[in-house]
């Protein structure tokens, strides 16, 4: 019984380990360009070059819940089979996931990575297509880009992705403030008279220094 045990939990492993995949060993040919962005009410064309880097507050700036984001994608016609579909997610920079495990990129298997958490579009046309990422109301302040994921049916009848593309640029955004200034406020008076407390300077942390 045991033995059977063992080797039924040996299979399964094995049937994991064969199905997962690190995002390396996977085709990267789509491109995935933004075609502007709405900041503020009003319609930006896009940067003039791509923000290569990672850090917060150094990219243009999107508000949560407010702006949102325009992309055009696009995979080989080749890469391209009757029935495959794109999706888009907008993920989480190395800096944003960084000493955070629950937004952990999964290095060994891409669909186990939780580095990509917001999903906006799904089944969007193949090979190329546009969308647009309204920023939601929940999400941390943090930089961020675009990616897009092919979906091409399987032998078996499922779909898989099989190749993918993101943004060459990252964004900032910046989630909402929802504390108000008198909290603020009540804090660093609280800070003031009481430097050595500890829950002070936790609450100082929480809600009055930026963070990232
Ligand atoms: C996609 O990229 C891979 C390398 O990652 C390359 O071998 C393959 O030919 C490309 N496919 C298409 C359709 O461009
Ligand atoms: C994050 O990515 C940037 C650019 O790709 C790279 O220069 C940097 O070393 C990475 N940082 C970490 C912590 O992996
Ligand atoms: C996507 O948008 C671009 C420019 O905004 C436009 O030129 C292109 O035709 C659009 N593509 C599709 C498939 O709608």
């Amino acid at each position: 019984m045991a033995g059977l045990a063992v080797r039924v939990c040996a299979s399964l492993a094995l049937i994991a380990m064969a199905s997962a995949i690190p995002i390396t060993k996977l085709p990267m040919n789509g491109t995935v360009a933004v075609t502007g962005y709405k900041q503020g009410g009003a319609m930006q064309p896009p940067p003039a070059a791509p923000c290569t880097d990672v850090h917060f507050g150094s990219c243009p700036v999107l508000q949560a819940s407010e702006d949102s984001l325009s992309v055009s994608y696009k995979f080989p016609a080749a890469s391209v089979k009757p029935g495959s579909y794109v999706s888009l997610t907008a993920c989480y920079t190395n800096f944003s996931t960084y000493d955070r495990p629950w937004r952990k990129p999964n290095a060994m298997d891409f669909r186990k990575s939780k580095d990509c958490p917001y999903k906006f579009a799904t089944k969007l046309p193949a090979p190329s297509g546009n969308a647009t990422w309204h920023v939601p109301e929940k999400i941390p302040d943090s930089t961020i880009f675009i990616r897009a994921w092919l979906w091409t049916e399987q032998a078996d009848g499922t779909f898989k992705q099989t190749n993918y593309g993101r943004t060459k640029g990252n964004w900032q955004i910046q989630k909402i403030n929802d504390i108000p200034n008198s909290m603020k406020g009540a804090v660093v008076a609280c800070c003031l008279f009481s430097p050595i407390m500890v829950g002070c300077l936790m609450a100082y942390e929480k809600y009055v220094k930026k963070t990232i």
